[in-house]
Parts: structure tokens; sequence; C-alpha cells
């Protein structure tokens, strides 16, 4: 399925995903007694990482000093623009690298990582 097939989350996305649920991911997302499973789910990551639902970028900050680079995967623009002062303050190098975790770029054409694992808080671990 690509980005464009009808049958796309992306595609089926609504007002309410797009525009609305960012706000509340957000802000949810951002409460302090979330803080322990951020620090659960990333700890131990290392290289390079691909977060599928990126949201708001509210992992940022959890990331530990051995991960190189994120891949940012997420479908709506307003959780990209809410992530707009972490991406700015973050030393880490982190790039909207596609919009749909169902159709990620292939390792051949783009250097993406092999191996791909999920966590409840939608972050993906690549493989070294
Ligand atoms: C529960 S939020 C998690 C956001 C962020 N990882 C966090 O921990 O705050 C899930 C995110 O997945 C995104 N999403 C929905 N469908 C998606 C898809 N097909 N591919 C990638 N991301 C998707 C949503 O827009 C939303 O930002």
């Amino acid at each position: 399925m690509t980005s464009t097939d009808p049958r796309s989350t992306v595609t089926c996305m609504g007002v309410y995903s797009k525009r609305v649920l960012p706000h509340i991911l957000n802000t949810c997302g951002g409460m302090k007694s979330v803080a322990p499973m951020r620090q659960r789910a990333c700890e131990g990551l290392g290289g390079d990482v691909i977060e599928i639902g990126f949201g708001s970028g509210l992992n940022i900050p959890f990331y530990p000093d051995s991960v190189t680079g994120v891949a940012a995967i997420e479908p709506a623009d307003a959780g990209w623009k809410l992530a707009g002062q972490r991406l700015a303050t973050t030393g880490l190098p982190i790039t909207r690298s596609g919009l749909d975790g169902q159709s990620l770029p292939s390792a051949d054409n783009t250097g993406a990582p092999k191996a791909v694992g999920a966590t409840s808080l939608g972050v993906a671990v690549a493989g070294a």
C-alpha cells in the first residue's frame, strides 16, 4: 500500500486527526506523569532511530546520548509544527522522513535502517 492508496491511514485522516488530536496528544502526552514511561521507552536506544508516529516530538528530551539521529514519520502537519521548539533546541539531527508508517522508505534507496521495532509510545528502534 502506498501513501496515496485510498486505504492508507494518511489519506483517510480527517480534520480531527489532522488538526485537533495533535494538540490533545501534545498536552496529555506532555504531562509529568508520562515522563517515566518515556524514559523507559527510550532507554537503551542507540544509533539511528525511526520514530513512527512522531507526534509533537515529546520523546526528544528522552533520547539518550547514544542516539545519533532520528527519522520522524508523522502524517499530521500540526504535530510536526508543535514539535518546532523542541526541534530547534535539540542537538540531535531529526528529519521528517515520511508520513505513513505503513509505507516506509526502503533500506535500498535511502539508507534507512534495516530493523524496526515499536514501543507503546510510538518509538521505533532501528537496528545498527
Ligand atoms: C499516540 S501518538 C504518539 C506521539 C508521540 N510518539 C508521543 O509519544 O508523544 C500517535 C501518533 O501517530 C501518528 N500516526 C497516525 N497514523 C500514522 C501512520 N499511519 N504512520 C505514522 N504515524 C501515524 C499520529 O498522528 C500521532 O501523532
